[in-house]
C-alpha cells in the first residue's frame, strides 16, 4: 500500500511491523490515521504470510495521545457518532485479526491510544509508558471501546478509578494490573516485543486463531454456549494437520514444523 500518509508497514520475517507515524502530534488518531488503520489490518487479513503483528507508534514519547483533539473539537453530535463508530468498527477488526496482534506501548497511550492497545490482544510497555483514559476531562466519554475493554481487562473497580478520575498510571502499576504482559527498557521494546510475538507464531497457526476466537467468543456469551463453542473448535482442530505434526513431533522429539494447515 503505498499511498498511506500516517501509517506504515514494515517486516521481520513473518511479522507485520504496523507504525502509526505522526510523532509530531504524538501519533494522535485522525480521521486519516483511523482510515488508514482499517485499511492496513484489512490488507493484512488477506495475506497469508502474516503470522503476527506489531503495533507501534513512531517516536519515543508516545504509543498515541489519544483521538485527534483538534478535530474532537469541531463535532456536532451526529458526527461524535459516526465518529465513535468509525473507531470502532476498525478497533473491533484488529480484535477480530486471526493472528496474534501486539501492542508495542513506548509512551502515551492515552484515551484512543490506550483503547487501541486494549483493542490489540497483548501488549507490552516500555518502562516510561502512560496509560490513561482522559476522555472525561475533556468532556467526553471514551469512544472507542474503553468502557468497554479496560474492565474485561483489569476489572470494574481499577477500570472505574481510571475511567473518573482520567488518572494515568505509570508502566509497572500497568503490569501489576494486568493491562500488560511485561515492562522492559525503552530500548529493547521492539525487540521484546518481537520475542513475544513469536513465542506465539512458533506454535500451530489455526490452533492460535482457534484460541482467539475461543476466549473472544467466551466475553459476550453465557458459559454454556461459550463451552459448546469451545468443543467444537477443538473438534474441527483435531482434522488439521497442524495437530498431527504438532503431535508427532512431540513423540519424535523434534520442533514442530506447522504449516497453518
Ligand atoms: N490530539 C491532537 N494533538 C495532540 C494530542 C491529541 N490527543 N496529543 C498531543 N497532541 C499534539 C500537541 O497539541 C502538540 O502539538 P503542537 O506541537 O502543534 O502544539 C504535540 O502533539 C506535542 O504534544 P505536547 O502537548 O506539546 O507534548 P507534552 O510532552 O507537553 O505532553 C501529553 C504530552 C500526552 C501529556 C499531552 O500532549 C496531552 O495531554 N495530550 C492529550 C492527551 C489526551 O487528552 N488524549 C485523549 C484525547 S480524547
Amino acid at each position: 500500500m503505498s499511498d498511506l500518509n500516517y501509517v506504515r508497514v514494515e517486516w521481520d520475517g513473518e511479522l507485520a511491523i504496523v507504525t502509526i507515524d505522526r510523532p509530531e502530534k504524538l501519533n494522535a488518531l485522525n480521521a486519516e490515521v483511523i482510515s488508514e488503520l482499517g485499511r492496513v489490518f484489512d490488507d493484512l487479513r488477506g495475506d497469508d504470510a502474516v503470522r503476527g503483528v506489531i503495533l507501534t507508534g513512531a517516536g519515543e514519547k508516545a504509543f498515541v495521545a489519544g483521538a485527534d483533539i483538534g478535530e474532537l473539537a469541531t463535532m456536532g453530535s451526529l458526527d461524535g457518532v459516526r465518529v465513535s463508530r468509525e473507531g470502532q468498527a476498525v478497533f473491533a477488526a484488529i480484535e477480530a485479526f486471526p493472528r496474534p496482534v501486539v501492542a508495542a506501548v513506548g509512551g502515551y497511550a492515552l484515551g484512543g491510544g490506550c483503547e487501541l492497545a486494549l483493542a490489540c490482544h497483548l501488549r507490552i510497555a516500555s518502562d516510561n509508558a502512560r496509560f490513561g483514559l482522559p476522555e472525561v476531562g475533556l468532556g467526553i466519554i471514551p469512544g472507542y471501546g474503553g468502557t468497554i475493554r479496560l474492565a474485561r481487562l483489569v476489572g470494574l473497580g481499577r477500570a472505574i478509578e481510571m475511567t473518573l478520575t482520567g488518572d494515568a498510571v505509570r508502566a509497572d502499576r500497568a503490569e501489576a494490573m494486568g493491562l500488560v504482559s511485561a515492562v522492559v527498557p525503552r530500548a529493547d521494546l521492539m525487540t521484546e516485543a518481537k520475542a513475544l510475538a513469536r513465542r506465539i507464531t512458533k506454535n500451530g497457526p489455526v490452533a492460535v486463531r482457534l484460541a482467539l476466537e475461543s476466549i473472544y467468543r467466551a466475553v459476550d456469551t453465557s458459559t454454556a454456549e461459550a463451552l459448546g463453542f469451545e468443543s467444537s473448535l477443538f473438534g474441527l482442530l483435531s482434522s488439521t494437520d497442524d495437530m498431527k505434526e504438532g503431535m508427532t513431533a512431540f513423540l519424535e522429539k523434534r520442533a514442530a514444523e506447522f504449516r497453518g494447515t
